[in-house]
């Protein structure tokens, strides 16, 4: 499938299939073996997400050869430090049955992310990891952690979407190395996405649906989606972008649906952070 390549040389799937909130026993297996059935060879999980076992199940079941896959997990707050890496990646490594990840990104930008940063450049150099990065860094946060370690993370995990376009932090981002995947790229259907006038009208000219419009955006964009869905067809449905290209017209037309704000919350609200810090995912 097409990829992107990362600062290291490495290729990553250009779109990917996200499991969080794929919880229910069985539920996620499933929803990863119709993704890796319909083509999808980036499955994006994390340790929080509680369903590594299950990813691995189904990665497992798949016959698919390991060097076809690209899988990415992710440390949680608790165990953001130097020694809760140490403990934590290892875990996540028996959990999903593998013996290397493709990724493995520092979840928040809370707790020690920077004892946690060296934990993982330990074990990107003992090639245990083809590329480490975080999630959810807005700028200051990571020029700041490049300033001060030796390697550069190689993805950063942001909300984008339509109404959450953040332009200016992909030029950020692009100059420092760092390429940006998208989590909930649908805006999880928030603020009536897969109704919007604009992208439906554009979708109409494709034979395409306002989820392929958007995830179509995003891969013009250069940015990795990391669509979700436990439904068959929606899975295949998101994968089937392949096939046409928006016009420079209509992608223009979709940058006039920013807001400038997150559907969901901001990392630099106090309660989010609150929440993020001391909430569990049952
Ligand atoms: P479902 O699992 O029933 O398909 P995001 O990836 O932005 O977080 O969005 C995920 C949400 O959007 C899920 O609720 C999922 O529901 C829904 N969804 C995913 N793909 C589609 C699609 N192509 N059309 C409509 N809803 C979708």
């Amino acid at each position: 499938m097409n990829s992107v390549q990362l600062y290291n040389g490495v290729n990553m799937p250009c779109l990917g299939f996200g499991v969080f909130r794929l919880t229910e026993a069985g539920e996620c297996e499933r929803a990863v073996s119709e993704a890796l059935k319909a083509g999808y060879r980036m499955i994006d999980t994390a340790a929080f997400y509680g369903n590594e076992e299950a990813v691995g199940r189904a990665v497992r079941e798949s016959g698919i050869p390991r060097e076809e896959l690209f899988i990415t997990s992710k440390l949680w707050v608790p165990d953001i430090s130097y020694e809760g890496a140490r403990q934590a990646f290892p875990r996540t490594l028996r959990l999903l049955g593998l013996d290397y990840l493709d990724l493995y990104l520092i979840h928040q930008p809370f707790n020690d992310y920077y004892g946690a940063w060296r934990a993982l450049e330990e074990f990107y150099k003992e090639g245990l990891i083809r590329a480490i990065g975080v999630s959810n860094f807005y700028p200051d946060r990571m020029i700041d952690l490049i300033a001060h370690h030796e390697i550069v993370p190689a993805v950063n995990q942001l909300e984008v979407n339509p109404f959450y376009q953040r332009t200016e932090e992909q030029e950020i981002m692009e100059e420092l190395g760092v390429r940006i995947e998208a989590w909930s790229p649908l805006a999880a259907g928030k603020d009536n996405l897969f109704t919007n006038p604009v992208l439906v009208s554009i979708g109409e000219k494709y034979g395409k649906t306002p989820a392929q419009v958007t995830l179509r955006w995003l891969v013009q964009r250069g940015i990795v989606p990391l669509p979700k869905s436990s439904n068959a067809d929606r899975i295949r449905q998101n994968f089937d972008i392949f096939d046409f290209s928006l016009s420079g017209a209509d992608m223009k037309q979709i940058s006039t649906l920013d807001t400038g704000k997150s559907c969901f919350y901001s990392h630099r609200d106090p309660s989010a952070v609150r929440r993020l810090t001391y909430m569990k995912w049952e």
